[in-house]
Protein backbone atom coordinates (compact mmCIF):
# COMPACT_ATOMS: atom_id res chain seq x y z
CA UNK A 1 0.00 0.00 0.00
CA UNK A 2 1.27 3.64 -1.03
CA UNK A 3 1.06 6.27 1.36
CA UNK A 4 -0.43 4.69 4.25
CA UNK A 5 -2.06 6.36 7.39
CA UNK A 6 -1.04 5.10 10.55
CA UNK A 7 -3.08 5.55 13.50
CA UNK A 8 -0.36 5.26 16.73
CA UNK A 9 -1.78 5.62 20.56
CA UNK A 10 0.52 6.06 23.67
CA UNK A 11 -0.53 7.32 27.19
CA UNK A 12 2.20 10.27 26.51
CA UNK A 13 4.92 10.60 24.35
CA UNK A 14 6.22 7.24 24.60
CA UNK A 15 5.04 6.12 21.19
CA UNK A 16 7.21 8.40 19.74
CA UNK A 17 10.11 6.66 19.32
CA UNK A 18 7.67 3.74 17.28
CA UNK A 19 6.85 6.53 15.24
CA UNK A 20 10.25 7.47 14.36
CA UNK A 21 11.09 4.28 13.62
CA UNK A 22 7.84 4.09 11.18
CA UNK A 23 8.87 7.42 9.60
CA UNK A 24 12.62 5.61 9.12
CA UNK A 25 11.40 2.24 7.62
CA UNK A 26 8.03 3.71 5.36
CA UNK A 27 9.28 6.75 4.12
CA UNK A 28 6.10 7.65 2.23
CA UNK A 29 3.68 6.98 5.96
CA UNK A 30 1.63 9.15 7.44
CA UNK A 31 1.14 9.57 11.14
CA UNK A 32 -2.24 10.45 13.56
CA UNK A 33 -0.42 10.27 16.94
CA UNK A 34 -2.66 9.90 19.86
CA UNK A 35 -1.27 11.11 23.38
CA UNK A 36 -4.20 10.17 25.74
CA UNK A 37 -3.03 12.40 28.28
CA UNK A 38 -6.63 12.72 30.05
CA UNK A 39 -5.47 8.80 31.09
CA UNK A 40 -1.40 9.40 31.98
CA UNK A 41 -0.07 7.71 33.00
CA UNK A 42 -1.44 4.18 32.14
CA UNK A 43 1.27 2.07 33.89
CA UNK A 44 -0.87 2.76 37.38
CA UNK A 45 -3.98 1.89 36.37
CA UNK A 46 -6.30 -0.90 37.01
CA UNK A 47 -6.57 -3.15 33.81
CA UNK A 48 -10.33 -3.08 33.27
CA UNK A 49 -10.51 0.18 33.53
CA UNK A 50 -7.54 0.83 30.81
CA UNK A 51 -9.07 -1.87 29.02
CA UNK A 52 -12.90 0.04 28.70
CA UNK A 53 -10.98 2.98 28.45
CA UNK A 54 -9.22 1.84 24.95
CA UNK A 55 -12.54 -0.23 23.54
CA UNK A 56 -14.34 3.22 24.43
CA UNK A 57 -11.59 5.97 22.69
CA UNK A 58 -10.85 3.45 19.94
CA UNK A 59 -13.95 3.93 17.73
CA UNK A 60 -13.92 7.74 18.04
CA UNK A 61 -10.32 8.05 17.38
CA UNK A 62 -10.66 5.65 14.07
CA UNK A 63 -13.39 7.79 13.01
CA UNK A 64 -11.38 11.32 13.41
CA UNK A 65 -8.21 9.69 11.59
CA UNK A 66 -9.62 6.83 9.32
CA UNK A 67 -5.99 4.86 9.88
CA UNK A 68 -5.39 2.08 7.71
CA UNK A 69 -2.93 0.31 10.41
CA UNK A 70 -3.23 1.02 14.23
CA UNK A 71 0.05 0.98 16.28
CA UNK A 72 -1.35 0.21 20.11
CA UNK A 73 2.49 1.41 20.84
CA UNK A 74 2.52 1.12 24.69
CA UNK A 75 3.40 -2.62 26.15
CA UNK A 76 0.74 -0.92 29.25
CA UNK A 77 -1.84 -1.47 26.91
CA UNK A 78 -1.06 -3.81 24.21
CA UNK A 79 -0.22 -6.58 26.77
CA UNK A 80 -3.90 -6.46 27.67
CA UNK A 81 -6.04 -4.66 25.08
CA UNK A 82 -4.94 -6.19 21.65
CA UNK A 83 -7.45 -9.19 21.63
CA UNK A 84 -10.79 -7.18 22.51
CA UNK A 85 -9.84 -4.15 20.34
CA UNK A 86 -9.48 -6.87 17.34
CA UNK A 87 -12.81 -8.31 18.41
CA UNK A 88 -14.32 -4.83 17.34
CA UNK A 89 -12.49 -3.58 14.30
CA UNK A 90 -11.72 -4.67 11.02
CA UNK A 91 -8.72 -2.72 10.89
CA UNK A 92 -5.30 -4.06 11.45
CA UNK A 93 -3.98 -3.60 14.68
CA UNK A 94 0.06 -4.31 15.81
CA UNK A 95 0.65 -3.99 19.49
CA UNK A 96 4.05 -3.23 21.24
CA UNK A 97 5.31 -6.09 23.44
CA UNK A 98 8.44 -6.54 25.28
CA UNK A 99 11.48 -7.73 23.24
CA UNK A 100 11.68 -10.52 25.27
CA UNK A 101 12.26 -13.22 22.42
CA UNK A 102 15.26 -11.24 20.61
CA UNK A 103 16.95 -9.92 24.48
CA UNK A 104 16.91 -14.41 25.36
CA UNK A 105 18.76 -14.22 21.55
CA UNK A 106 20.98 -12.04 22.25
CA UNK A 107 22.05 -13.24 25.57
CA UNK A 108 25.17 -14.82 26.31
CA UNK A 109 25.20 -15.22 29.97
CA UNK A 110 21.33 -16.52 29.96
CA UNK A 111 20.26 -13.39 32.14
CA UNK A 112 18.07 -10.26 31.09
CA UNK A 113 16.57 -7.46 32.81
CA UNK A 114 13.29 -6.63 31.74
CA UNK A 115 12.32 -2.34 32.25
CA UNK A 116 8.54 -1.85 31.91
CA UNK A 117 6.36 -0.12 34.09
CA UNK A 118 4.85 -1.73 36.99
CA UNK A 119 1.21 -2.81 34.96
CA UNK A 120 3.83 -4.34 32.08
CA UNK A 121 6.04 -6.13 34.96
CA UNK A 122 2.58 -7.94 36.31
CA UNK A 123 0.90 -9.04 33.23
CA UNK A 124 0.43 -12.55 32.17
CA UNK A 125 1.23 -11.94 29.24
CA UNK A 126 4.62 -11.12 30.02
CA UNK A 127 4.79 -13.99 31.71
CA UNK A 128 3.68 -15.85 28.77
CA UNK A 129 6.56 -14.44 26.78
CA UNK A 130 9.24 -14.96 29.41
CA UNK A 131 7.72 -19.00 29.75
CA UNK A 132 7.52 -18.94 25.36
CA UNK A 133 11.14 -17.77 25.03
CA UNK A 134 13.16 -16.87 28.05
CA UNK A 135 12.83 -20.26 29.68
CA UNK A 136 16.43 -21.31 29.89
CA UNK A 137 17.42 -17.25 30.66
CA UNK A 138 16.76 -15.97 34.20
CA UNK A 139 14.92 -12.97 33.93
CA UNK A 140 14.93 -9.58 36.52
CA UNK A 141 12.01 -7.60 35.93
CA UNK A 142 11.94 -3.73 37.60
CA UNK A 143 8.96 -1.98 37.23
CA UNK A 144 9.19 2.07 37.47
CA UNK A 145 6.55 4.72 36.84
CA UNK A 146 9.41 7.24 38.09
CA UNK A 147 11.17 6.96 34.51
CA UNK A 148 7.89 7.41 32.15
CA UNK A 149 7.58 10.82 34.20
CA UNK A 150 11.50 11.28 33.41
CA UNK A 151 11.07 10.93 30.11
CA UNK A 152 7.94 13.40 29.96
CA UNK A 153 9.98 15.86 31.92
CA UNK A 154 13.13 15.55 29.11
CA UNK A 155 10.34 15.75 26.48
CA UNK A 156 9.36 19.22 28.45
CA UNK A 157 12.86 20.58 28.04
CA UNK A 158 13.94 19.97 31.58
CA UNK A 159 17.08 18.03 32.76
CA UNK A 160 17.35 14.27 33.47
CA UNK A 161 17.70 13.63 37.02
CA UNK A 162 20.39 10.83 37.29
CA UNK A 163 19.34 9.33 40.99
CA UNK A 164 16.17 9.16 39.54
CA UNK A 165 17.38 6.91 36.74
CA UNK A 166 20.02 5.27 39.79
CA UNK A 167 16.93 4.75 42.22
CA UNK A 168 14.41 3.01 39.17
CA UNK A 169 17.74 0.96 38.37
CA UNK A 170 18.94 -0.39 41.86
CA UNK A 171 16.79 -3.69 41.47
CA UNK A 172 19.54 -4.44 39.24
CA UNK A 173 22.14 -3.66 41.20
CA UNK A 174 23.09 -7.48 42.34
CA UNK A 175 22.74 -8.63 39.03
CA UNK A 176 24.85 -6.66 36.98
CA UNK A 177 28.00 -8.87 36.74
CA UNK A 178 25.52 -11.29 34.50
CA UNK A 179 23.15 -9.12 33.34
CA UNK A 180 23.74 -8.67 29.50
CA UNK A 181 20.87 -7.44 27.93
CA UNK A 182 18.40 -4.95 29.24
CA UNK A 183 14.80 -4.34 27.50
CA UNK A 184 13.66 -1.54 27.09
CA UNK A 185 9.96 -2.83 27.41
CA UNK A 186 8.05 0.65 27.47
CA UNK A 187 7.89 2.75 24.73
CA UNK A 188 8.86 6.12 26.83
CA UNK A 189 12.36 4.49 27.61
CA UNK A 190 14.32 4.63 24.37
CA UNK A 191 14.25 8.42 25.01
CA UNK A 192 16.20 7.76 28.37
CA UNK A 193 18.67 5.40 26.68
CA UNK A 194 21.68 7.48 27.35
CA UNK A 195 20.44 7.82 30.65
CA UNK A 196 19.93 4.63 31.40
CA UNK A 197 23.40 3.40 29.54
CA UNK A 198 25.58 5.79 31.83
CA UNK A 199 24.18 4.19 34.85
CA UNK A 200 24.83 0.12 33.54
CA UNK A 201 28.51 -1.42 33.20
CA UNK A 202 29.19 -1.12 29.52
CA UNK A 203 28.52 -4.95 28.71
CA UNK A 204 24.68 -4.45 28.79
CA UNK A 205 22.99 -4.33 25.76
CA UNK A 206 19.55 -2.65 25.79
CA UNK A 207 17.40 -3.44 23.13
CA UNK A 208 13.08 -2.30 22.23
CA UNK A 209 10.72 -3.11 20.22
CA UNK A 210 10.48 -0.11 17.50
CA UNK A 211 12.85 -1.66 14.98
CA UNK A 212 10.55 -4.96 15.08
CA UNK A 213 7.13 -2.50 15.28
CA UNK A 214 8.21 -1.15 11.53
CA UNK A 215 9.14 -4.17 10.17
CA UNK A 216 5.86 -5.38 10.70
CA UNK A 217 4.17 -3.15 10.15
CA UNK A 218 6.02 -2.54 6.65
CA UNK A 219 5.35 -6.23 5.89
CA UNK A 220 1.80 -5.72 6.68
CA UNK A 221 1.36 -2.98 3.95
CA UNK A 222 3.01 -4.95 1.64
CA UNK A 223 -0.26 -7.69 2.08
CA UNK A 224 -2.75 -5.05 1.87
CA UNK A 225 -4.43 -3.93 -1.30
CA UNK A 226 -2.95 -0.77 -3.02
CA UNK A 227 -5.91 2.15 -2.29
CA UNK A 228 -6.32 5.42 -3.64
CA UNK A 229 -4.21 8.44 -3.05
CA UNK A 230 -5.22 10.14 0.21
CA UNK A 231 -4.21 13.32 1.81
CA UNK A 232 -1.30 13.18 3.79
CA UNK A 233 -2.00 13.94 7.23
CA UNK A 234 0.45 14.45 9.90
CA UNK A 235 -1.61 15.24 13.42
CA UNK A 236 -0.92 15.20 17.19
CA UNK A 237 -3.80 14.98 19.29
CA UNK A 238 -4.21 15.35 22.81
CA UNK A 239 -7.48 13.38 24.77
CA UNK A 240 -6.99 16.71 26.83
CA UNK A 241 -6.00 20.04 27.09
CA UNK A 242 -3.47 21.30 30.46
CA UNK A 243 -0.93 23.09 31.09
CA UNK A 244 1.29 20.32 31.01
CA UNK A 245 0.50 19.26 27.45
CA UNK A 246 1.29 22.85 26.21
CA UNK A 247 4.86 22.69 27.42
CA UNK A 248 5.00 18.96 25.50
CA UNK A 249 4.45 21.31 22.14
CA UNK A 250 8.44 22.27 21.15
CA UNK A 251 9.15 19.14 21.94
CA UNK A 252 6.71 17.17 19.54
CA UNK A 253 7.11 19.41 16.85
CA UNK A 254 10.31 17.93 15.34
CA UNK A 255 8.41 15.07 14.25
CA UNK A 256 6.89 16.13 11.27
CA UNK A 257 3.86 17.25 12.56
CA UNK A 258 1.39 19.35 11.07
CA UNK A 259 -0.48 20.95 13.83
CA UNK A 260 -1.53 19.45 17.48
CA UNK A 261 -5.04 19.12 18.43
CA UNK A 262 -6.99 19.23 21.32
CA UNK A 263 -9.53 16.37 21.20
CA UNK A 264 -13.19 17.98 20.43
CA UNK A 265 -10.89 21.02 21.24
CA UNK A 266 -8.89 24.27 19.84
CA UNK A 267 -5.74 23.31 17.01
CA UNK A 268 -2.11 24.47 17.51
CA UNK A 269 -1.01 24.80 14.08
CA UNK A 270 2.97 24.27 13.15
CA UNK A 271 3.43 27.08 10.26
CA UNK A 272 6.83 26.34 9.70
CA UNK A 273 6.04 22.65 8.60
CA UNK A 274 5.04 22.50 4.91
CA UNK A 275 1.23 21.39 3.98
CA UNK A 276 0.76 22.28 7.44
CA UNK A 277 -3.41 23.40 6.61
N1 LIG B 1 4.61 4.08 27.10
C1 LIG B 1 3.83 3.12 27.79
C2 LIG B 1 4.36 1.71 27.66
O1 LIG B 1 5.00 1.36 26.69
C3 LIG B 1 3.43 3.39 29.23
C4 LIG B 1 3.49 4.71 29.83
C5 LIG B 1 2.55 4.93 31.00
O2 LIG B 1 2.68 4.32 32.06
O3 LIG B 1 1.64 5.72 30.82
O4 LIG B 1 4.08 0.87 28.49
Amino acid sequence: MLNPNFLIIDSGIGGLSILQEIQHQIPGASACYVADNAAFPYGTQEESNLVARLLTLMPLLQRITQPDIIIIACNTASTIVLDPLRAQTRTPIIGVVPAIKPAAQLSRNQHIALLATPGTIQRQYTQRLIQDFASDCTVIKVGSSELVEEAERKFRGLPVRPEYIRNALAPLAAHLTQIDVLVLGCTHFPFLKEDISAQLPSTVKMIDSGNAIARRAAQLLEEMPLSSQKTAQNLFFFTEDTPGSHILVPGISHFGFDKVQFIGQNTIEFPQNPGAS
